[in-house]
C-alpha cells in the first residue's frame, strides 16, 4: 500500500506566526536553550521555564493553522493509501487544520506533565512551578515538552511507519536536531524516495532526492494537489 510519511519542522507554522528556532531572529538566537530547555535548567529555574513556554502558548492560541496545514489535512482526508504525520512542533496547528492520529515527537504545549509520577494532563494557558499534580499532588508540574537530553515519544512507532513508506517528506525543518535529522538516512537506506520542502535548501540538502522550495503555505499545497493529481 502506498504509505506518505511526513516530518514537520517549524517552518511550517512560520507564516501563522510562530517563530522558528535557528533563522535570523529565532527562538534560540533570543533564548537560551540550555536554560529553558533542558532538565537542568528547569531544575535550576522553574519559573523561568514555565514563563517560557507560557508565553509560547499564548503564542499558539493566538495563532492560526495555515494554508500549508490544511493542505497536509486534506491529503490525509483525500489520500487513498497512508499518511503519517510526525511533527517536531509543539504547537496544535496540524490538529486546529483538521489533521489527526498527529505524532508529537517532541510533545504538546497542551499537555502538562508531572515530573514525579509521569501523569499527563491538558495544560491550563498558564502553568506554574507550584501547581500541584492532579494524580499525585505533589508539585512536579512541568510542560510536557521533550528537552535536550531527553528522549523523544513514540520512536518505535514512527520507525515503524519509517519502514513501510514508500514517500518520505520533510517540510519546514533545518535537519539539526537528532533523531529526527537521521530519519533520511534511515529511509534513504531502505530505498524510499525522499523529498525535502522548505523556504529554501538546508543544509541537509545533498541527502534528499528531490526539493521544492518556497513559503510553505505556497509550496505545500501545491505538491498536495499534484499528489492527488487534481
Ligand atoms: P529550525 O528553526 O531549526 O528550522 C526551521 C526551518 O524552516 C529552516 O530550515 C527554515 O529555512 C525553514 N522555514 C522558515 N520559514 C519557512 C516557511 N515560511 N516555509 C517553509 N520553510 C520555512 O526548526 P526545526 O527544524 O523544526 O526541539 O527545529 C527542530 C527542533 O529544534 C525543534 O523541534 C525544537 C528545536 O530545538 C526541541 O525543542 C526539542
Amino acid at each position: 500500500m502506498d504509505s506518505i510519511f511526513i516530518l514537520t519542522g517549524a517552518g511550517i507554522s512560520a507564516e501563522s506566526g510562530l517563530g522558528t528556532f535557528r533563522d535570523k531572529g529565532g527562538l534560540w538566537t533570543r533564548y537560551d536553550l540550555s536554560r529553558v530547555a533542558t532538565p537542568e535548567g528547569f531544575r535550576a529555574d522553574p519559573a523561568l521555564v514555565h514563563d517560557f513556554y507560557n508565553m509560547r502558548r499564548k503564542n499558539c492560541l493566538d495563532a492560526a493553522p495555515n494554508a500549508a496545514h490544511a493542505a497536509l489535512a486534506r491529503l490525509e482526508r483525500d489520500h487513498p493509501g497512508e499518511v503519517t504525520l510526525v511533527t517536531q512542533n509543539v504547537d496544535d496547528l496540524h490538529e486546529r487544520a483538521g489533521s489527526t492520529g498527529v505524532i508529537h515527537m517532541h510533545g504538546e504545549l497542551r499537555r502538562a506533565l508531572c515530573a514525579a509520577c509521569g501523569h499527563r494532563w491538558p495544560a491550563p494557558e498558564r502553568m506554574l512551578p507550584e501547581e500541584a499534580c492532579p494524580s499525585c499532588g505533589r508539585p512536579a508540574t512541568r510542560p510536557d515538552i521533550v528537552w535536550f537530553g531527553e528522549m523523544p515519544y513514540r520512536m518505535d512507532e514512527i520507525l515503524e511507519r519509517l519502514a513501510r513508506a514508500t514517500l518520505f517528506v520533510v517540510i519546514g525543518s533545518s535537519g539539526e536536531v537528532y533523531p529526527a535529522a537521521g530519519f533520511v538516512d534511515e529511509a534513504a537506506a531502505q530505498g524510499i524516495p525522499t523529498l525535502e520542502i522548505n523556504l529554501e535548501p538546508s543544509g541537509r540538502r545533498g541527502l534528499f532526492d528531490r526539493g521544492l522550495y518556497g513559503p510553505a503555505t505556497e509550496v505545500v499545497p501545491r505538491w498536495v494537489a499534484e499528489s492527488l493529481r487534481d
